[in-house]
């Protein structure tokens, strides 16, 4: 038999605290759904906490009565039967019934008419995020979807392959993603963060690597970088980015990725447009760095294998310049 360290139990990530003050935690609730969920979440803990402890007691009780031999008959009473065993657990799970339907009916509700709409398409294994004027795309973009503090914001969910799962606890529940439906759902950060969520549906190897961050920000500091992403790509200015942007659209990088206001016009992988300015890449699993990017670039199948980023063979002095032209791309 294989024994648990007790410092295993102690992990941080594993402690009361750490979920009470994580950023992807349902117990740390920063908008009004996740405050639902978890206002539910603590009643239920509460309720069937209480529960489990008078049980215990009544237990313990009625075996001391019945060893004692004072009541031999308690454990059979009818009565008692009825009581702690139909009655109290019937009141407590309506009750717990009851409030999950209720907060169940206000995640579905959409109280905001014209509400700043954000699409977000699930793909194996990432998440295409898109800001529409219209029927203009102002801003497409990949795992980070950036929303202003304290405005409603409507989220239209779809998917190009399989189900996945929308969900980023510290803001709403969860979310389905279903190809060929769309589903909405909304969320209102009520304070500046950037807020983990991940993928809650099993959708292929590498469903665990599917995460996202949702970016609250105060207002102006939002549309100031709505309005950068209008933008196309930066021009490069030395002969090493240039000959970078050269590798990028005559390679195979822009049969699937397209940069704006550059030839490559792929759809297949993310719209790399803003590359330099996300905080991660291959959905949250590497921080943008060059080290990662290159590594990725080279090697996408080592650190999430069964991704549709092929090994990319490169010589040595074409992915140097290559990084210096991603780097760029603010
Ligand atoms: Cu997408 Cu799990």
């Amino acid at each position: 038999m294989k024994w648990i360290s007790p410092a295993l139990l102690l992990t941080p990530r594993l402690t009361l605290a750490s979920a009470l003050g994580g950023n992807q935690s349902a117990l740390n609730p920063h908008g009004p759904l996740a405050s639902r969920i978890s206002e539910l979440w603590w009643y239920m803990f509460a309720v069937l906490t209480a529960g489990y402890v008078v049980t215990l007691v009544i237990l313990f009780w009625a075996l001391r009565q019945g060893r004692r031999g004072k009541r031999p008959d308690l454990i059979k009473s009818r009565n008692v039967v009825l009581i702690w065993g139909l009655a109290i657990p019937g009141v407590v799970f309506t009750s717990v019934l009851f409030y999950s339907v209720l907060v169940g009916q206000t995640m579905s509700v959409d109280p905001y008419k014209n509400a700043l709409t954000i699409h977000i398409t699930g793909k194996q294994w990432w998440w295409q995020v898109r800001y529409l004027h219209g029927s203009d795309v102002i801003a497409d973009t990949a795992n980070e979807i950036h929303v202003p503090v304290g405005v409603p914001v409507k989220l239209k969910l779809s998917s190009t392959d399989v189900i996945h799962s929308f969900w980023a606890p510290n803001l709403s529940g969860k979310m389905d993603l279903i190809p060929g439906r769309t589903n909405e759902t909304w969320i209102r950060a009520d304070k500046e963060g950037v807020w983990r969520g991940a993928c809650a549906e099993f959708c292929g190897v590498q469903h665990a690597h599917m995460a996202f961050e949702v970016i609250a920000e105060k207002s102006d500091k939002y549309y100031q970088w709505l309005d950068w992403q209008r933008h196309p790509a930066i021009t490069p200015t030395t002969d090493q980015q240039r000959h970078g942007l050269m590798t990028f659209v005559t390679g195979p990088c822009g049969m699937c990725h397209a940069v704006r206001g550059t030839t490559a016009h792929g759809s297949a992988g993310p719209d790399l447009t803003h590359l330099a300015g996300r905080r991660t890449i291959a959905a949250g699993t590497l921080p943008n760095t060059r080290g990662h990017l290159g590594g990725w670039i080279v090697n996408a199948q080592g650190p999430k294998p069964g991704n549709y980023m092929p090994r990319l063979n490169m010589e040595p002095e074409q992915l140097d310049s290559l990084l210096s032209y991603l780097e760029i791309l603010k």
